[in-house]
């Protein structure tokens, strides 16, 4: 008997990350219902033929709306960064939730609700980072939002206002290893990269190129092997987020060959980006500045090895864009008189798929297969979200990217569409680019259109990361 379905994606080719195959899908409800060939009838016929038929992107770090500093206002809201990952072939991403001290984090976590809430195009969960690790915060609040589904937070080791000490660090591992939550660390020295900023300020090294010196690799290495040394004491696992260079990943590839369970991350700006690209004309080199910042073309080669072998499982944007010509932004009134007023970071989570899969795929370091599995399949097993979301199987959510794998252009912000008003990536040349992004079955992007209905995502929330299930009751 022939079935019937609301879409069918015929005729494309199917990867996901154990293989590619030839088949269709039937969608109904917002799941996938089938997979084969001659699946039946539909109310929908989308023909996929000649295109890769793959798991919409889950990006697991971008931040969004997030308070930054007096006067400084992040370019995104959640309508602007989930369309811009809209339209990049992204349907899941995972925002943080930060802990404003002083204030019960449940309120802070309501209030981030209430932000996205009818604003997303596409689906989303909360991490949370937590800024102010006290008895209450570790001993009530933190566990009672794990069980609610908050089942991963991020601590920094740098940052004013933001980083942890050794000893703090240690608690928060502690209280992840008895609620089984699974902790993202941002490793850089805090202590050395304020020793550096005070030492180049007074030599008046004060343009957005010396952020990179003020934060040299090492000082990244140092934190990242603390960090490793403060999960083996606890013995619990760690993501180690944004790694961007050689040095670092040696620390990891250690740890990972002695048995620990220490996950890590890297991001599209170690690939594509250099340190040369912070020393623009004027305050242009503004545009790169983030943390850790981009290195040089070691760092990018350790990194795509890093991607290949398996030290990272997952590929993130760590989007957190600000707007460049914004007084409110990159150039705010005090960015001139030194980077240490220059806005961390940079927008990223439109661009994300496209420049792995362009310098990646189509230049064969990656294959498609682990273009999936590290762009959305891992992400989904790391986060506790698998198998809802993260791969194309019967019963999953129907979140979909139609890929024209052949589809040239030269990266403008028109193509990213987020709340800044410029793209790191503008000017590469790619090849690939999604043709139609699918949430839970519902098209939302169709050639460079939005389609889709305001406020279609919806939140979720997540099971305990497998990495870290719990381990004391
Ligand atoms: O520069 C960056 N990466 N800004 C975003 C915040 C963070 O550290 O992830
Ligand atoms: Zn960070
Ligand atoms: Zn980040």
């Amino acid at each position: 008997m022939s079935a019937h379905f609301d879409t069918i994606i015929a005729g494309g080719t199917v990867v996901t990350a154990g293989d590619s195959i030839r088949c269709d899908i039937g969608i109904r409800g917002g799941r996938v219902a089938a997979l084969g060939l001659d699946l039946g009838t539909a109310d929908r016929t989308v023909d996929a033929t000649g295109k890769l038929v793959m798991p919409g992107g889950i990006d697991s770090h971008v931040h969004i709306a997030q308070p930054s500093g007096d006067g400084i206002v992040m370019a995104d809201d959640f309508e602007s960064a989930t369309r811009s990952a809209a339209l990049g072939g992204t349907t899941t991403v995972l925002p943080f939730v930060l802990q404003e001290k002083g204030r019960p984090l449940r309120e802070t976590v309501n209030a981030y609700h209430a932000l996205a809430e009818g604003a997303c195009h596409i689906d989303t969960s909360f991490h949370l980072i937590i800024s102010e690790p006290n008895e209450a915060v570790l001993g009530q609040q933190l566990p009672a939002l794990v069980e609610d589904g908050y089942t991963s937070f991020k601590i920094f080791m740098t940052y004013e206002g933001l980083a942890l000490n050794d000893r703090e660090i240690l608690e928060v591992l502690d209280t992840a290893r008895n609620c089984g939550a699974l902790v993202m660390v941002h490793c850089e020295s805090y202590d050395a990269i304020r020793f550096m900023t005070e030492k180049l300020e007074k030599a008046g090294r004060t343009a957005p190129k010396h952020h990179a010196t003020s934060r040299p690799k090492l000082v990244e290495r140092e934190a990242t092997h603390r960090a490793i040394a403060h999960a083996e004491l606890v013995d619990v696992p760690i993501m180690i987020v944004h790694v961007s260079n050689r040095e670092a990943i040696e620390q990891i590839r250690w740890a990972q060959q002695r048995g620990m369970k220490v996950l890590a991350e890297t991001c599209t700006q170690y690939l594509v980006l250099t340190e040369a690209d912070l020393d623009g004309l004027g305050m242009e080199g503004a545009k790169y500045v983030c943390s850790p910042p981009p290195r040089d073309r070691d760092s990018q080669e350790a990194c795509w090895d890093g991607l290949r072998d398996g030290v990272f499982n997952v590929f993130s944007s760590d989007h957190c864009p600000f707007r460049y010509e914004d007084a409110e932004g990159k150039l705010n009134p005090k960015a001139k008189s030194s980077f240490r007023w220059v806005p961390n970071g940079i927008p990223g989570v439109g661009a994300r798929l496209a420049v792995l899969f362009s310098e990646g795929v189509k230049k064969g370091r990656i294959s498609a297969e682990q273009f999936v599995a590290l762009t959305a399949t891992n992400h989904a097993r790391t986060y506790g979200l698998y198998p809802r979301k993260g791969t194309i199987a019967v019963g999953s959510d129907a979140d979909i990217a139609i890929w024209d794998p052949e589809k040239r252009l030269t990266l403008t912000h028109e193509h990213i569409r987020d709340g800044a008003d410029y793209t790191p990536y503008a000017g590469l040349d790619i090849t690939g680019w999604p043709v139609l992004t699918m949430v839970r079955g519902t098209v939302v992007v169709e050639d460079g259109a939005l389609v889709g209905p305001k406020g279609h995502g919806v939140y979720l929330p997540r099971e305990r990361s497998p990495y870290a299930a719990k381990v004391a009751s």
